[in-house]
């Protein structure tokens, strides 16, 4: 790719990006969220045309109009959101694809095909299996199976790692590798420095649009590699969350208690089903899982934004099931969405109006029907700088914020009243590395203060490093828990997978139609 460039209305994606990968290696694309990754990497494979630039393949020049046009070529991309048809098997999966391509096959044949390129790239799927009975690691084999029987050959993958378990991780890492040895280019978007340290041959580095390096893992570590993607250095950068001295706090009084808790979610399908879990003040208990698995649902029950259909919630002692999310938030609890624009914050609103909209009723903000503008300044100063927020000034409407500053903006919201219990869905999802350490900091230092928090996360990294027990929720179910300091990431792993007891003859899963293996 030569002086690619891409813009959106005003936002420069790709700014003149030279971008090369050559047969045979595994090349790792890195970046902050928003870099520009994905769209440089849509380019390659057709989504989207770029503005500027050109694109060549085996040194021909080529032009996509189309993701069928990149196949043509031999360049396929597995996208973070899986594209198939879920009452169809495997097999219709494929054929679909190939159809479209122009490609005549037959369902046996593409089920022949399937079985013996799974078990030459360890991509094991049942050909006959319908999609919908299959787990997300599952799914994204079939969508790499899928390419590979279309005559991909460069194969680019949009952070794949970030929907598995650490099982499967390893395994699509095996497989990468697996097809580099085999001759495949083979591009892999990440923003886990370990995985990429690991599994690369050579690293990209986008910064804002940009290459900002290419490197290999012999030349560099995390710590450059973070430097290079934030075109910093970073003061406290932790070099192995994991291992990070974890302060201890003598935990409490049980602060959050939820018993046999049900709900239902938007599906109207039940999403929890029985859920037991108690959070002591001083304590971060995580909530590990693999998306979907009723992580919503949870924190939408305990702070009232979603009805049980069973079961109850207890928050230092009082029963506060079904009684909303006002009644919940007075009884002193934060709550850090997942969603921070749709739930947390409204963008719309400015930067003060957002900062006062828990306490706006209340003295000393308000005075009778009145809000009190100096002191609305005031506690709106206190929140921007004890919180680090880079805004523009108490009037910039909050949309215009970055993510980051956002984020930053509804935690100081939310815990400027020393809430009694936190609940923090996916807290630094999409945010800059400097928001995440900051982020951090002040859950560490609630924590401390003798805050019980509830933490929803789907980095495992950060679970360990912040909590001090890990639960894992399964199909709505809280299958384990265990010790976050010095955790077991096997078992951890297999508890995600749904896998409560590993026997010596394998493991069983829980309530899964079971995938025969073929071939
Ligand atoms: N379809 C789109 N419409 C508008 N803006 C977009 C679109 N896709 C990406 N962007 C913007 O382009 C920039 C780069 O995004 P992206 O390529 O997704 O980054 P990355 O994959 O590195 O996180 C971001 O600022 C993002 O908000
Ligand atoms: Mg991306």
């Amino acid at each position: 790719m030569r002086s690619v460039s891409k813009h959106f209305g005003p936002t420069v994606a790709n700014d003149a990006v030279d971008f090369a990968a050559s047969w045979g290696e595994v090349h790792a694309l890195i970046g902050e969220n928003g870099a520009g990754k994905s769209t440089l990497m849509s380019i390659l494979a057709g989504l989207y045309r770029p503005d500027a630039g050109t694109l060549g393949v085996a040194g021909e020049p080529v032009r996509f109009r189309s993701p069928r046009d990149a196949i043509r070529h031999g360049v396929g991309m597995v996208y973070q959101h899986f594209m198939l048809v879920e009452p169809f098997t495997v097999a219709e999966n494929v054929l679909l694809g190939a159809r479209d391509r122009g490609v005549v096959l037959d369902t046996r044949s593409v089920e022949a095909d399937l079985s013996r390129l799974g078990e030459r790239y360890g991509l094991a799927v049942d050909p006959r299996a319908p999609v919908w009975h299959l787990g997300v690691g599952e799914r994204q084999r079939v969508e790499v199976l899928r390419l590979l029987l279309l005559g991909a050959r460069i194969l680019v993958f949009d952070e794949p790692t970030a929907v598995l378990t650490p099982q499967e991780a390893r395994s699509l890492i095996a497989t990468l590798r697996a097809l580099a040895a085999e001759g495949f280019c083979v591009v892999f978007i990440s923003h886990k420095l370990d995985e990429v340290l690991a599994v690369a041959d050579r690293i990209t580095v986008m910064r804002r649009g940009r290459v900002a390096a290419t490197t290999t893992p012999a030349e560099t570590d995390r710590r450059a590699l973070a430097r290079m993607m934030v075109g910093r250095e970073l003061a406290a950068f932790v070099e192995h969350p994991a291992e990070e001295p974890h302060e201890t706090v003598p935990a409490g009084n049980v602060a959050l208690r939820v018993r046999g808790l049900r709900a239902r979610g938007d599906n109207g399908l039940e999403a929890l089903a029985g859920v037991d879990l108690e959070v002591r003040a001083g304590e971060t208990l995580g909530i590990a899982g693999v998306a979907g698995n009723g992580q919503r649902e949870l924190a939408e029950t305990i702070v009232g934004l979603r009805p049980t259909a069973g079961g109850s919630v207890h928050i230092g002692g009082r029963d506060l099931t079904d009684k909303g999310c006002s009644a919940v938030a007075r009884t002193g609890v934060a709550h850090i969405p997942e969603d921070r624009l749709a739930t947390g914050l409204v963008g719309s609103l400015d930067v003060s109006e957002n900062a006062i909209l828990r306490d706006y009723r209340r003295p000393p903000l308000a005075r009778g029907p009145f809000l009190v503008g100096r002191a609305v300044a005031a506690f709106t100063d206190r929140l921007i700088h004890g919180h680090d927020v880079k805004t523009p000034s108490r009037w910039a409407k909050v949309r215009t914020l970055s993510g980051g500053n956002q984020q930053k903006l509804l935690l100081a919201r939310e815990l400027a009243g020393d809430p009694a219990v936190i609940v923090a869905v996916h807290p630094t999802r999409g945010v800059d590395i400097g928001a995440t350490e900051a982020i951090h900091g002040s859950l560490r230092a609630q924590r401390c203060r003798g805050a019980a928090t509830l933490l929803i996360g789907e980095d495992l990294d950060e679970l360990l490093a912040l909590c001090d027990r890990i639960a894992v929720l399964y199909e709505g179910r809280v299958v384990g828990e265990l010790p976050a300091r010095g955790a077991d990431l096997e078992r951890l792993g297999l508890l995600m997978a749904g896998i409560q007891e590993a026997t010596a003859s394998g493991a069983t899963a829980a309530d899964r139609p079971p995938v025969v293996l073929r071939g």
